[in-house]
């Protein structure tokens, strides 16, 4: 059986002092699941202290992930942070492709096909987000976007193990919720593409973001072909969060 996956995306909050607070409550909390894995992925300053901080080193099943890397190996660019540095601080996972990052900072596809890339190299797992916006999918596109996604960002990628993160652009931060349906059809996708590019089942996860919190999560849970969630809002606060690593 697939371990179940359940990722914190802070986003840009949680300073490092706020952090330390977190983890002396989650580690309080905390009691290791056969079959459960939690990832921490705080802003670049809070990840620094975290991977440094003695209160979750000694458990299990925890790691910690970036929320973003640079498209480029290193050089001249300014406010940038490489895959290198991330694996210089021993970072396991990286989340790439995320929708703020797309539309905010007008991330592309070929950008973060060279942030797999070196990752990769640098032996971190890739979270990669992929997801509709509500314009495509009023007008039926859904699959068809996800599916370019997943295609173009994987393109000559070879890793042994990835995070397949699919969120909904309309529910991120919004409280709506794709229906069971919707999610199992598109993980359904999902994983025939991902066949189709060469990984066989083992090496891939599927988990479902946007708006997840305590009250819908078995619900969502009940969608085939999940292997976990990636939580914005509800993972802000320990005792939410463990809540729902719990459930
Ligand atoms: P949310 O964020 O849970 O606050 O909707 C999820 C995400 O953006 O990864």
């Amino acid at each position: 059986m697939k371990d179940k996956i359940y990722i914190a995306n802070w986003k840009m909050n949680i300073t490092s002092k706020e952090a330390q607070s977190f983890f002396d409550k989650f580690e309080r909390l905390y009691k290791k699941e056969e079959n459960k894995k939690v990832v921490l992925c705080p802003s670049f300053t809070t990840l620094v202290s975290s991977t440094n901080s003695q209160s979750l080193k000694n458990l299990d099943n925890i790691y910690f992930g970036a929320q973003n890397v640079s498209d480029k190996i290193s050089g001249a660019f300014t406010g940038e942070v490489s895959a290198a540095m991330l694996e210089e601080i021993e970072v396991e996972y990286c989340i790439v492709g995320h929708s703020e990052r797309r539309t905010i900072y007008n991330e592309t596809d070929q950008m973060i096909n060279d942030k797999i890339k070196l990752l990769a190299k640098s032996g971190i797992i890739p979270i990669l987000c992929v997801g509709e916006t509500l314009d495509s999918r009023e007008r039926g596109e859904s699959d068809q976007v996800v599916l370019k996604q997943l295609s173009s960002c994987l393109n000559q990628v070879a890793v042994s193990e990835i995070i397949i993160a699919y969120e909904p652009v309309w529910a991120i931060g919004t409280g709506k919720n794709a229906s069971i349906s919707d999610i199992s059809n598109m993980n359904s996708t999902i994983k025939k593409q991902m066949n189709k590019l060469g990984y066989i089942d083992d090496q891939f996860y599927i988990l479902y973001g946007g708006s997840v919190n305590i009250d819908n999560l078995s619900s969502i849970d009940e969608a085939s072909f999940l292997n976990g969630f990636l939580i914005g809002g509800a993972s802000l606060n320990p005792q939410n969060f463990w809540d729902i690593v719990d459930k």
